[in-house]
């Protein structure tokens, strides 16, 4: 059931995404890589990666459509609808943790990294976008006591360089138990192909359309086994992986097209 409520508060990370504050007693039981929907009055309703959870509960958008341009665009007081949380968590069962954000991807394991932290985890995270404007929450992992690279396309922050050099640079000194990883899915399969070669454990959040959210339309289910992105998802193991066929290649737009 969708629960209304009001915008606490917006933070701008950078001139294109934005944090969207809000209370929400359900969302506030959420674990680490859980999503809600989120419905803007007007316009549509979205899938969106907690970004906080708690007391205060947060979402935190980049604006690239009609919906997510209209939350970039939120005021504090502004009503919008809440359903969840839905989707399988990461385990969080691993204690030296490479995490690996790319784009608003960088959103979802946000929550993850404090979480290993509160309990002196081990936390590296490797954080890549194609420029410096689509970088955000460094400062937050670094104050929550973890290990930031930040990597760009263009190098205008951190090193110029793909992340994935970085993932395979940090998985060579072998410090890990297990890479988190939520971006890009192009990004995302090079990321599973380096943790499988490093034989490191990994896990992947994955993004697919999605109506209703909780398993019942359809909309998001992967090829070839079926799985429901929203229900058996959106984090999804290494091994299991391997044997969802479109992971890397394609995904359905909103008439369920198969788009690369
Ligand atoms: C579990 C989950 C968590 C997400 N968390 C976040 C988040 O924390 N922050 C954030 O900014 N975005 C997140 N997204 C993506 C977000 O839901 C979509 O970007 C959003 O639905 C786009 O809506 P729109 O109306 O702005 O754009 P649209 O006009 O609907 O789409 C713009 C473009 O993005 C593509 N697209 C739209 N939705 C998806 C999707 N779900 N998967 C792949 N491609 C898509 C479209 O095909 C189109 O090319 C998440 C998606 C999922 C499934
Ligand atoms: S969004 Fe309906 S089954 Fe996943």
């Amino acid at each position: 059931m969708t629960f209304t409520t009001r915008v606490t508060r917006v933070v701008e990370e950078n001139p294109k995404v934005r944090t969207i504050h809000f209370r929400h007693e359900k969302a506030g039981e959420a674990r680490p890589g859980q999503f809600v929907m989120v419905w803007i009055p007007g316009v549509d309703e979205v899938p969106m990666s907690l970004s906080k959870a708690g007391r205060e509960c947060a979402v935190t958008v980049g604006a690239i459509g009609d919906a997510t341009s209209a939350m970039a665009g939120m005021k504090k007081g502004d009503v919008i609808g809440i359903r969840g949380p839905y989707g399988r968590p990461y385990s969080m069962t691993h204690r030296r943790i490479l995490f690996v954000g790319g784009g608003t991807g960088i959103a979802s394991i946000a929550t993850a990294v404090e979480a290993h932290r509160k309990k002196r985890r081990s936390c590296t995270v490797a954080l890549g976008a194609r420029t410096k404007e689509l970088i955000f929450f460094a400062n937050r992992f670094k104050r929550a006591g973890a290990k930031v690279r930040i990597t760009t396309d263009d190098g205008s922050m951190g090193e110029k360089r793909f992340v994935t050099d970085t993932v395979e640079e940090e998985l060579r000194r072998g410090a890990f138990d297990a890479v988190y990883t939520c971006g890009p899915e192009k990004m995302m399969a090079r990321v599973v192909d380096i943790a499988n070669a490093a034989r490191v454990e990994v896990e992947a959040s994955l993004e697919r359309h999605m109506r209703c959210g909780f398993g019942i339309c359809g909309a998001c289910t992967l090829d070839d086994g079926g799985e429901r992105v929203c229900q058996e998802g959106p984090m999804f193991t290494g091994k299991e992986l391997r044997k969802i066929t479109e992971f890397g290649k394609y995904h359905r737009d909103a008439s369920g097209r198969k788009v690369a």
